[in-house]
């Protein structure tokens, strides 16, 4: 459980306090407790907690989070923390920080966990546990070899994440994501977390052996920021992007211009690998896109190996719904007014009586002024015809191929490009989201890599994908509904 402390709080005994009050709040008001269960705030504890979440279980992962524990069986661990401001974050680089002068490479430093990344873990939708499992096995590492320091020396334990997937799968955000939960989780062991970023696309020298010695000066870097005497409470997560620039296989390369230089800094990769390996509060976590280009005897030394796929049908929807649920909830979309007249005649096809044509209201599905998720909405499946939800699931199965990174913007883009100095109706929204999804999935389809993905799916649904738009699928949808699945990993439901 995890209980986020309201800024500047501080009772007279720090965290402890803050920590018991919750638990002795926890202990009275519930007998059982289920991951994600919402946790009412009471009047003692809103003065001193901004939230309290559940968030996992320390059970294998073959116990399902809708397993719900007796507190009296079950060991309540709960991690009080407080978020570090954002201006942490790259602020404080080689320029400002004498300390790291030595260091010309491109890196950050921030302290965990940092506002800057708040609510990236629950905004990332995945069809697998991807994120959930990396933070199990890196907590009961650390957790077990901290008590247990002679295992930990007999294992060699890397802590090495490979997180390798197409552009824009969320790789980056799921470390970042990855980093902060974990310093979370083991706060009372290492209250002091700090994340080191490195651009590996941004070490190059010019001068001959000029990336060895950069990528050498880093290691040597965080060896000291690891095993600073004055403090045995930081735990230091070092987050390298694009990794494949920094270890390509020495096989290839040793074909191509400058093979020494690069062979030599790939082996400086490695040693520098081999030497941190059994300093425990050092959390490796690597990125790339291009994960057959990389050296395999890097490869081997990471300890867990995750590809991070594209988004799935059934994630598309929940990506493109926790946008517009985001909207909705600011007012930048109103639920409840009716569609705009003419908006037809400008983007297309559309009913704009606020009814399907069976006469469902389009907003029949939206609960509580959200969107509601695929297996709330199939609850009575499939979800009626004509409302928002159906609607949507038309709209993921068209935008299905496109990266998380494309679906992210595309909410702003319809809006931006229908609604000038105006708010438009969810229906309206959801036409215009329709109308940039087809451009973009067209666009994704012929232009750039992902073209195998996306012609595949239009296989399947039937799509000929001639550039004429199809008609709004309000009352009729074009497209087979997606199946409701309900493995989608993500916390916003
Ligand atoms: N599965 C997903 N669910 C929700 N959001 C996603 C998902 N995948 C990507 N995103 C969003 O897309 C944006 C880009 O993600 P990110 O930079 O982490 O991708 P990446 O895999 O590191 O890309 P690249 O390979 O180009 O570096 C982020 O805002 C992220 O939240
Ligand atoms: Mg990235």
């Amino acid at each position: 459980m995890e209980a986020r402390k309201l800024p500047g709080v501080d009772d007279g005994y720090g965290t402890d306090s803050v920590e018991s009050r919750v638990r002795e709040y926890i202990t009275r008001c519930y007998a059982e407790i289920t991951v994600g269960q919402h946790i009412p705030l009471s009047a003692p504890l809103v003065a001193l907690v901004d939230r309290i979440e559940v968030k996992g279980h320390s059970k294998s992962e073959a116990f399902p989070d809708s397993t719900r524990y007796s507190l009296c069986d079950s060991n309540l661990e709960i991690a009080v923390y407080e978020l570090h401001a954002t201006e942490d974050v790259n602020t404080h680089d080689i320029a400002q920080d004498p300390d790291c002068a030595s260091l010309p490479m491109p890196f950050s430093l921030c302290h965990l966990p940092n506002q800057a990344f708040d609510g990236y873990w629950e905004a990332l939708v995945y069809s697998e546990p991807v994120g959930e499992h990396m933070l199990r096995v890196l907590t009961g590492a650390i957790r077990k070899f901290h008590n247990q320091p002679t295992v930990f020396i007999q294992n060699a334990w890397y802590n090495t994440v490979l997180l390798s997937g197409p552009p824009g799968s969320g790789k980056t955000s799921l470390a970042q994501a990855l980093a902060q939960r974990l310093s979370i989780r083991v706060s009372d062991i290492f209250p002091n977390s700090i994340l080191v970023q490195v651009d590996g696309s941004g070490v190059f020298s010019h001068m001959y052996g000029g990336t060895a010695k950069e990528i050498g000066s880093l290691f040597t870097k965080i060896g000291q920021l690891a095993c600073d005497d004055s403090d045995d409470t930081r735990l230091v997560v070092v987050l390298v992007d694009e990794i494949d620039k920094l270890v390509p296989c020495r096989k290839s390369v040793g074909k191509k211009n400058e093979p020494l230089d690069t062979m030599r800094a790939t082996a400086e990769v490695l040693t520098g690998l081999d030497k941190l390996r059994k300093t425990l509060n050092v959390v490796w976590l690597f990125t790339t896109n291009l994960p057959e280009d990389l050296d395999p005897a890097f490869v081997d030394r990471c300890r867990l190996k995750e590809h991070v796929h594209a988004p799935a049908a059934n994630c598309v929807y929940d990506i493109l719904r926790a946008d517009i649920n985001a909207k909705l909830r600011c007012g930048e979309i109103l639920v409840g007014s009716a569609p705009r007249d003419g908006l037809g005649e400008i983007i297309g096809d559309c009913t704009t009586n606020g009814t399907s044509e069976n006469g469902v209201p389009l907003c029949a599905a939206v609960d509580d002024d959200n969107i509601p998720s695929l297996v709330w909405a199939g609850k009575c499946s499939p979800p009626a015809e004509g409302t928002a939800a159906a609607t949507l699931q038309c709209i993921a199965a068209n935008a299905c191929g496109l990266s998380g990174r494309n679906l992210r913007g595309l909410l702003d883009v319809a809006l931006f490009t229908y609604f000038v100095d105006e708010t438009p109706s969810l229906s309206d929204a959801l036409v215009a989201l329709e109308r940039v999804v087809q451009k973009e999935a067209r666009q994704a389809g012929s232009g750039r890599g992902k073209s195998v993905e996306m012609m595949a799916q239009r296989k399947l649904v039937g799509q000929d994908g001639d550039g004429e738009l199809p008609t709004s699928n309000h009352g009729a949808c074009s497209r087979p509904p997606l199946p409701i699945d309900t493995n989608v990993y993500s916390s916003d439901y």
